[in-house]
């Protein structure tokens, strides 16, 4: 009973959220104004309809398993790799319908195999399931740090209307007690319709997607959780420093933050308009990661801004189709830089390799699917994990 009472107080207290966040995409990026051409289309709607600049393209020895380990190497250290006991992997874009990424993740970080490691699937929802899960752990186990990762590939075919808006990599988000850079708020509003505006069925490469109906389906769960979230919590639009999206194309966070601001104070909209652009300058220049979305949002934000300070409060808005959304909160800390771990991120994104559209078809076609046996060339791939091949349907990974 003693036990009880004192770990709920303690868990009313104590601090629990994102300690460090890493990111990793491919070196490689398509000139979003040159695709548009070649689509016979006019750059500005890519360029500003849509609000994507460059694509990252993804070579063949990159999958979401390389991308994830690639992205969380660069924040763990020896002493989180000792406390880590859960690994959650989110992703809609996965290599086994059985066995989990984060197996392999776990082998190739070299962690311990005294851990929990499997994977979520609810599309750019998974990743934020996956931190609420994380969050819980750590209420019940103070010591422990989980890994939460969201990688994907979004593929939408060669000249779809989707195409635009692919792209593809990781997040990686290390969850503790006292975390330097966000400690979530309890309370947050979450919503769960069968709707089917983006799925892909099993055996299928590319999604299938009813373009509009998303998008509108997104500003109607957007407008039922932020009411929802105002009703649980007593918090308004004012409370907030900034609010985060998940940004399939950067256009559709723009309509969020409009439908949210509209009838606020002119300075108000004007400060989080200000924010929202911070919050999405590496969107615009990588594409959709569809479930690492909107934590690239939140790097992007934390490296870009500079009027935010420890204490402010930023909203985020978690969007998965199919369909599932989440509003929730957290509060910036001391060192919230510092969890970012001296990355420059702005300038591994501006040493990426430009391809042309070609290629770009080129690389698009080459990724491995139902391969049984191949071997791949990654000696032009600067990652440190690569994807070497695959042998009797085994995908091979290894460090280089
Ligand atoms: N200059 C400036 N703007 C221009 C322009 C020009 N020359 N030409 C067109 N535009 C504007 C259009 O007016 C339009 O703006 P609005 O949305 O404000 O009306 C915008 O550019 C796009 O033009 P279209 O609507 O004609 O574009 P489209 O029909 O080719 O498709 C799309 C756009 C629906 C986003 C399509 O790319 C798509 O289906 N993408 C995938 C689906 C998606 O991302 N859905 C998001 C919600 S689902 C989700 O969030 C989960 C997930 O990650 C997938």
């Amino acid at each position: 009973m003693y036990d009880i009472v004192k770990k709920t107080k303690e868990w009313k207290f104590m601090k629990i959220g994102i300690d460090k966040l890493g990111f990793f995409t491919p070196d490689l990026y398509v000139d979003m104004a040159e695709l548009a051409r070649t689509r016979h289309e006019d750059p500005n709607k890519y360029l500003i309809g849509i609000g994507q600049a460059k694509m990252a393209v993804i070579p063949p020895t990159q999958d979401v398993v390389t991308m994830a380990a690639n992205a969380a190497q660069r924040i763990l250290t020896v002493d989180d790799k000792e406390q880590l006991d859960l690994v959650i992997f989110a992703t809609e874009s996965g290599i086994d319908n059985s066995k989990a990424a984060a197996v392999y993740v776990a082998r190739l970080l070299g962690l311990k195999s005294n851990i929990r490691a499997f994977e979520v699937k609810q599309a750019c929802y998974g990743a934020t399931a996956g931190l609420q899960l994380a969050r819980d752990h750590v209420a019940l186990f103070p010591r422990s740090k989980v890994l939460v990762i969201g990688a994907d590939i979004a593929r939408y075919g060669l000249k779809t209307p989707g195409e635009p808006t692919q792209g593809g990599g990781a997040v990686a988000l290390l969850v503790s007690a006292d975390p330097q850079i966000l400690a979530l708020d309890k309370q947050s509003a979450y919503q769960t319709q069968d709707i089917m505006d983006f799925w892909r069925p099993l055996g299928q490469t590319e999604a299938m997607v009813d373009g509009k109906y998303s998008s509108n389906i997104y500003l109607e769960f957007l407008d039922h959780v932020w009411q929802d979230y105002q009703q649980k919590t007593g918090l308004k639009l004012e409370d907030l420093a900034a609010v985060l999206f998940h940004l399939p194309y950067t256009k559709l966070g723009l309509k969020g933050i409009r439908q949210l601001t509209t009838g606020a104070e002119p300075a108000l909209t004007l400060r989080l308009t200000k924010e929202f652009e911070h919050a999405r300058t590496f969107n615009r220049l990588v594409g959709n990661l569809y479930t690492g979305s909107l934590y690239l949002s939140l790097l992007s934000l934390l490296q870009q801004s500079e009027q935010l300070i420890a204490g402010d409060r930023l909203g985020l808005f978690s969007y998965g189709s199919g369909a599932e959304a989440e509003f929730y909160s957290g509060i910036l800390q001391p060192d919230f830089k510092a969890g970012l771990m001296g990355v420059d991120y702005s300038q591994l994104l501006a040493n990426r390799q430009q391809v042309s559209v070609d290629k770009y078809e080129h690389l698009f076609k080459q990724q491995l699917f139902h391969a049984a046996t191949e071997e791949l060339d990654y000696s032009n791939d600067p990652a440190r994990f690569v994807l070497a091949g695959v042998k009797e349907y085994q995908r091979q990974y290894l460090e280089h």
